[in-house]
């Protein structure tokens, strides 16, 4: 049993996402200096570009960006704020973000306004004359902050130990998790998946062996599973600080799913109650939640699916139409926005931007760009050649099954 006790890893905590949480007029965009002054610790930058207005980095921005020109492309993730998003060229879900860099072979930079995880994912997948950078480089995923690789390559090997001669387990990872780990599932017949088709890809899984491990989020795990008539006492939750994930090895043998034990610390705020008091308000309310929710939520909202389904429905919904969103409040706000003729507006009463996409701020942005005009690359995210190779091997599994 590989399993051991080993000093905790200690991610990004919902008391840290908390921390963000505050009335929708403060979510504008302050000087940096201002947002830093609540003592978070971000990436230390000079000093002058803490304090420019939002009118200097606006002018700034676009004045580097001219010099610039096509060389360096600037891509926005649908969380990030709207201060932002107006210099994206482009704008997606993780996946659409990370392909579209392939797409401008003219552009040497891509600038990455979103985590990590997808930064990596945009290097795995852009030509090799590209090189992609994120602006903060604490911009992380406290998601993909629970699946550190060598708890996941100690659980692995468990799992070989236990399950290797009783059909195995074919190991499956969402798109929201470290290349090491997209690189294991490629080396073991797994693949990657995203929200928007995890069902076709655990199905596949399914095709090649008797089990699935499910990387790193529980809830969109479970709530996969169940829509393929996994009954409940067929997954088994994997915690990493328990040998054997906190399972006996019988459980694990009569298991048909193992749910890494991760969590999204903003779609976990969305709950049954919230539900049931927008149903009170807008009794015409149509619920709709990203699936990775808790498996509750998911089962009392009218819909649920990856914030690119979420945008396009409630972009072609009906006018007059009133939608309840549980997701990532920048995105909800823009939909809100973006389609006036409709109701629209954020399950949880309190808004709470995920604190780590939050952390592209303007200043960021220009830093990076501003390096760029003058020769310097900062803050290059780049993969190692062989986690590389093993990762495309789980992401093209995953293409061929579009
Ligand atoms: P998408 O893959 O839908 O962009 O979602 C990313 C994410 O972080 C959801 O929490
Ligand atoms: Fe990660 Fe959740 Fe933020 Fe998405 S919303 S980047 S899963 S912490």
């Amino acid at each position: 049993m590989t399993t051991r006790s080993r000093k905790p890893f200690v991610p990004i905590t919902e008391i840290e996402h908390a921390a963000f949480c505050k009335p929708a007029d403060e979510l504008p965009a302050k000087s940096l200096a201002e947002e830093l002054a609540i003592n978070i610790r971000w990436q230390k930058i000079p000093p002058e570009f803490l304090r420019y207005s939002a009118k200097e980095l606006d002018q700034r921005i676009h004045d580097v960006r001219e010099k610039l020109g096509s060389t360096v492309t600037v891509l926005g993730h649908h969380y990030q704020r709207e201060e932002i998003i107006k210099y994206a060229d482009f704008q997606g879900d993780s996946f659409l973000l990370s392909q579209e860099a392939a797409t401008r072979p003219e552009a040497e930079y891509i600038v990455f306004c979103g985590v990590h995880f997808m930064a990596e994912t945009a290097c795995i997948l852009c030509a090799p004359h590209q090189r992609v950078i994120l602006p903060n480089i604490t911009a992380g995923c406290s998601m993909a902050d629970m699946a550190p690789m060598e708890d996941v390559d100690d659980a692995w090997d468990d799992l070989q130990d236990v399950l290797g001669d009783k059909g195995g387990i074919i190991p499956v990872t969402y798109m929201n998790s470290i290349a090491g780990i997209k690189a294991l599932c490629g080396r073991n017949n797994g693949a990657v998946c995203t929200s928007s088709n995890a069902g076709k890809v655990v199905e596949w899984a399914f095709q090649q062996g008797e089990r699935v491990l499910f990387l790193p989020d529980q809830h969109l795990g479970r709530n996969t599973g169940l829509k393929l008539g996994i009954p409940l006492d067929k997954m088994v939750v994997w915690n990493p600080f328990k040998p054997l994930g906190g399972n006996t090895r019988e459980q694990l043998i009569n298991a048909k799913m193992v749910l890494w034990q991760g969590h999204c610390s903003v779609h976990t705020r969305f709950t049954v109650k919230q539900i049931e008091m927008a149903r009170e308000r807008y009794p015409d309310v149509t619920v709709l939640v990203h699936p990775e929710c808790p498996m509750e939520t998911v089962q009392a909202a009218d819909m649920n699916g990856s914030t690119e389904l979420i945008r396009k429905v409630i972009n072609e919904a009906p006018a007059g139409s009133v939608w309840a969103v549980g997701t990532e409040i920048s995105l909800v706000n823009r939909l809100a926005l973006n389609n006036p003729d409709k109701t629209v507006f954020c399950l949880d009463p309190v808004s709470c931007p995920c604190s780590t996409m939050y952390r592209i701020h303007p200043a960021y942005l220009l830093w990076v760009l501003e390096n760029l005009a003058n020769g310097e690359v900062v803050n290059e995210i780049t993969v190692p050649d062989d986690v590389k190779r093993d990762s495309l091997v789980a992401l093209e599994r995953m293409l061929e099954l579009r």
